[in-house]
């Protein structure tokens, strides 16, 4: 974009065109992106925030949109399936600032232990990823102190990227099922 951009011609037929933060997004750019990568270098990315599950009060964040007559005496609620729009903050307290959300759903999909089987999408809506996404597709077994899940891909700056999420709940109301989790995303993308 910076080379484009050196052009001045160039440069304003790029913002005539559908480019969303920064970012074009139409397939022709989609496809001049992909010819360039044998000349792009990969690069990691670290990302620190926090998860608020909303389950309680008037706006929750979590809803349960499936279960099965045998669910709720599961003691792992096996087949509860969850649809989550939740906040991404920088800091832990409720009224930090958002930097997302994390969009998707899971299931309950362990007889044994409490297991989420979690697949979503973290939408990023401020600063230098606004509008980008990472694919979380894993594994949360919610009572271990450290859950290592796959990202297994991503869009905008986030292109074909691939790495790590690891969850730690920081704060659990076993009453309500509101929560704090923190998140430590490690990913290689362009
Ligand atoms: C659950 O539903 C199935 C199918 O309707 C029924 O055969 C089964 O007895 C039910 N089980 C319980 C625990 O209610
Ligand atoms: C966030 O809440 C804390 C108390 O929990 C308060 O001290 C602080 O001023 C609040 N910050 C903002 C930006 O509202
Ligand atoms: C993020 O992008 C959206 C849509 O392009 C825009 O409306 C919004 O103002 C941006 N937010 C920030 C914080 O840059
Ligand atoms: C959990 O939520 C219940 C119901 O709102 C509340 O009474 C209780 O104090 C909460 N516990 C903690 C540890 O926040």
């Amino acid at each position: 974009m910076g080379m484009v951009c050196a052009i001045l011609l160039l440069c304003s037929m790029v913002i005539a065109m559908p480019i969303v933060r920064g970012i074009d997004e139409s397939p022709q750019a989609v496809a001049k992106w992909f010819e360039d990568l044998p000349q792009m270098k990969e690069k990691v990315t670290k990302l620190h925030f926090y998860f608020h599950e909303q389950v309680s009060g008037k706006n929750p964040t979590a809803v349960k949109v499936a279960y099965t007559n045998t669910t709720f005496q599961s003691p792992t609620f096996f087949g509860l399936v969850v649809v989550i729009d939740d906040a991404l903050t920088v800091g832990p307290e409720p009224n930090s600032t958002i930097i997302g959300r994390a969009q998707g759903m899971y299931e309950s999909a362990d007889l044994v232990d409490p297991v989420a089987e979690m697949s979503l999408s973290f939408v990023f809506t401020t600063g230098a990823y606004n509008g980008s996404t990472l694919s979380l597709l894993g594994r949360n077994a919610v009572l271990h102190t450290y859950r290592e899940m796959p990202i297994v891909g991503g869009s905008g700056v986030f292109r074909l990227a691939r790495g790590i999420a690891t969850a730690k709940t920081y704060w659990f109301n076993a009453t309500t099922g509101d929560a704090i989790v923190e998140y430590n995303v490690v990913v290689l993308h362009y």
